[in-house]
């Protein structure tokens, strides 16, 4: 029914009700652009529950500071979701450095220095591997000799030269005589893309990474082990705030542990109210054919979308619910526990109905949180508790000490106080 209807939409001409945070992010960003001195980076993270906005509230900030910070602004985003390594995500920033910089050297009036695409494709390369063999390095970096040579940015090609004793003033006669293996881990490779994305602002470019899902790296966290693991993943990866770039990092509330003392500059952001999550929905109207429009004019409809909107209060679990029942005629009280059963049947194939539901109702509010102990026990044993962790109806509170639980904001809809405020 719905046209373009896409729960997942990040889209920033559709963001609502955002503007405060917006603009103090916005002007935080251009001042240290004008007043940075070049050495330092800003580093601001972005937090708040799953589905409350963070991806397409930093959309809607690179779109302001793009068009308010002329032609010279790169900017280079990565989603972590499903990366599973430190390494796969500097690779890829490593690569769209390549693509960034080769599109603003083409824009006409822009002074991008000759050698430095050169030298983000070296950092592109050697990203690529976690062992390689010395002779081959040598090579990779005599391919690009000539256009290194036009010179300018040297960050990451000293710290090449001087780690791995590989370099471009060798000819290429010695290559013969060198041997072994250098091995490039995660960690220097960190220092490697941080040495580049400086080289970027010293040849006078604004650079801004924005990691988004940085919880998603890698979401394991039933042991300690796996904790720990994911833990050195993360920090490790948050290595590039030495960087003189702005860093923006998203992260979900439970996940935000991880953001040291040095990470305090942050903003946070709130669950929508319901009379805004029906603003939200109006905006995607826009893009629908008369028909549904139509539908959504109805008095009736829009008073079991307003009750819906109440008891969901967050936008993404909003519009998921909100397709799915119109989509089935599905959207009123009278047919809402039919509802409630075809979308647990629809999208969580894998989990009893009955399950969830014993498991949503031992919390005594939507968005509150209870025991492991408790959890495990409503859940009746392991498998069923574990089956309602992997399918994420229920998450830990904080990620990194999982003792107390709460519900997913997509099962919020479905506990007996969902829309009665506390
Ligand atoms: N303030 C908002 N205005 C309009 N749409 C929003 C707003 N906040 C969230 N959404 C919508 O909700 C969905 C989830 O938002 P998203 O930015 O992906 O959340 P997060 O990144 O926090 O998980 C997206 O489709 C997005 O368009
Ligand atoms: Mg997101």
């Amino acid at each position: 029914m719905f046209l373009s209807l896409d729960p997942t939409d990040t889209n920033p001409w559709l963001l609502i009700n955002r503007d405060e945070e917006r603009k103090a992010l916005v002007g935080r960003i251009l001042h240290h652009f004008v007043t940075g001195d070049g050495r330092r980076g800003l580093t601001w993270s972005v937090v708040g529950d799953k589905g409350v906005g963070k991806s397409i509230f930093t959309q809607a900030v690179l779109r302001d500071v793009r068009s308010a910070a002329n032609l010279e602004t790169a900017i280079i985003q990565v989603d972590c979701r499903g990366k599973g390594s430190w390494r796969a995500v500097l690779a890829e920033v490593a690569d769209q450095c390549v693509v960034e910089i080769d599109a603003l050297s083409g824009i006409p009036g822009n002074v991008v220095p000759k050698g430095l695409l050169a030298t983000a494709r070296v950092g592109a390369a050697f990203a690529r591997f976690d062992g390689l063999e010395l002779r081959d390095a040598h090579e990779r970096l005599l391919q690009f000799k000539g256009a290194l040579e036009l010179g300018g940015n040297r960050s990451l090609l000293s710290f090449l030269s001087s780690g791995f004793q590989v370099g471009v003033q060798r000819e290429k006669s010695h290559t013969q005589a060198i041997e072994g293996r250098i091995v490039l881990d995660a960690s220097r490779l960190g220092r490697a893309i941080a040495a580049l994305l400086r080289d970027m602002r010293t040849s006078g470019l604004r650079v801004i990474v924005l990691l988004d899902n940085v919880d998603e790296l890698d979401h394991r966290y039933r042991t300690e082990g796996e904790r720990e693991h994911v833990r050195q993943e993360v920090e490790g990866l948050l290595g590039l705030r030495e960087a003189p770039v702005v860093l923006l990092v998203n992260v979900r509330t439970y996940f935000n542990g991880v953001l040291t003392r040095a990470m305090m500059d942050r903003t946070l952001l709130r669950p929508l109210r319901p009379s805004d999550l029906q603003t939200l929905l109006q905006r995607r109207m826009e893009f629908e054919d008369a028909t549904v429009q139509a539908a959504f004019r109805d008095p009736t409809m829009l008073a079991a979308a307003q009750a819906l909107a109440a008891r969901v209060g967050n936008p993404l679990a909003w519009l998921y619910w909100v397709k799915f029942l119109v989509e089935r005629d599905l959207l009123s009280e009278s047919r809402f526990e039919e509802g409630c059963h075809r979308f647990l049947d629809t999208y969580f194939t894998q989990v009893n109905a009955d399950d969830v539901s014993r498991v949503v109702r031992v919390f005594t509010h939507p968005e509150g949180d209870i025991s492991r102990e408790d959890l495990l026990a409503a859940c009746g044993n392991t498998y069923v508790m574990s089956q309602m962790e992997d399918h994420q109806v229920v998450e830990p509170r904080d990620f990194w000490n999982p003792v107390r639980y709460q519900l997913d904001p997509l099962f919020h809809v479905l506990h007996p106080r969902a829309g009665h405020s506390t």
